[in-house]
C-alpha cells in the first residue's frame, strides 16, 4: 500500500477531477473523468458513483484501477494504481455522502468508490525535460486559457 505525499494529497484536493481507468469485460478500457475524486485517508483516495454505470460495473467484475490527477496549468500531476472498492449501503455509505455533503457535492450519490491506492507515481510534462519552471508553464498555460475565453466570449 502507497503512503500519499503532501503533495499528492494536495493535487488530489486542488484538482478536484481525476480520470477513472477500469477494464471492460472484453479487456478493452474505460477512462472517465469524476469530479468528487478526493483524498480519504494516507493511503486511500474516494469518489461518488452519481452517474457512473460503466465506471462501477467494470469495478465489480475487476477492482483493478488507476486515477490519474493533472493539473493543466503546470503540467504535472500523479498517477495512483490501486483496488477499489464499492460501498452501496449501510452506514459506511452515509458517511461517505455525508463527506461530499460537506465538500458541497448536491447530485445524488448512488455509491462510494474507496481507492486502496498501491502505487503512487509522479506524472509530468516532457515540458520540464526542455527547461521550463512550474512557474512559466503556470504562466503559459493561464495565457492560452485566458486567451481561448477571450475569443469565444
Ligand atoms: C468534469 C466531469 C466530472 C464528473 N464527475 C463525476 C463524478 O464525480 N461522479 C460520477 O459518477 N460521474 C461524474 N461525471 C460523469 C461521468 O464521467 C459520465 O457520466 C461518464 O459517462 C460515466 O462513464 P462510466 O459509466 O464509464 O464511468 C463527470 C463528468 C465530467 C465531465
Amino acid at each position: 500500500m502507497a503512503r500519499l505525499t503532501e503533495d499528492m494529497r494536495w493535487m488530489v484536493e486542488h484538482q478536484r477531477l481525476g480520470f477513472v481507468a477500469t477494464v471492460c469485460p472484453d479487456g478493452t478500457p474505460n477512462l472517465s473523468p469524476k469530479g468528487t475524486v478526493a483524498v480519504w485517508d494516507a493511503e486511500h483516495l474516494v469518489f461518488a458513483d452519481i452517474h457512473s454505470p460503466g465506471t462501477v460495473a467494470n469495478l465489480r467484475r475487476n477492482p483493478a484501477v488507476e486515477i490519474n490527477v493533472v493539473d493543466a496549468l503546470s503540467r504535472r500531476g500523479y498517477r495512483y494504481k490501486g483496488t477499489a472498492r464499492i460501498v452501496d449501503g449501510g452506514e459506511e455509505l452515509d458517511g461517505i455522502v455525508a463527506f461530499f455533503r460537506e465538500r458541497g457535492t448536491k447530485s445524488p450519490i448512488r455509491a462510494g468508490v474507496i481507492v486502496t491506492v498501491e502505487t503512487a507515481a509522479p506524472l509530468v510534462s516532457p515540458a520540464y525535460d526542455q527547461g521550463a519552471t512550474e512557474d512559466e508553464l503556470r504562466e503559459r498555460w493561464l495565457r492560452h486559457y485566458a486567451g481561448e475565453r477571450s475569443t469565444v466570449a
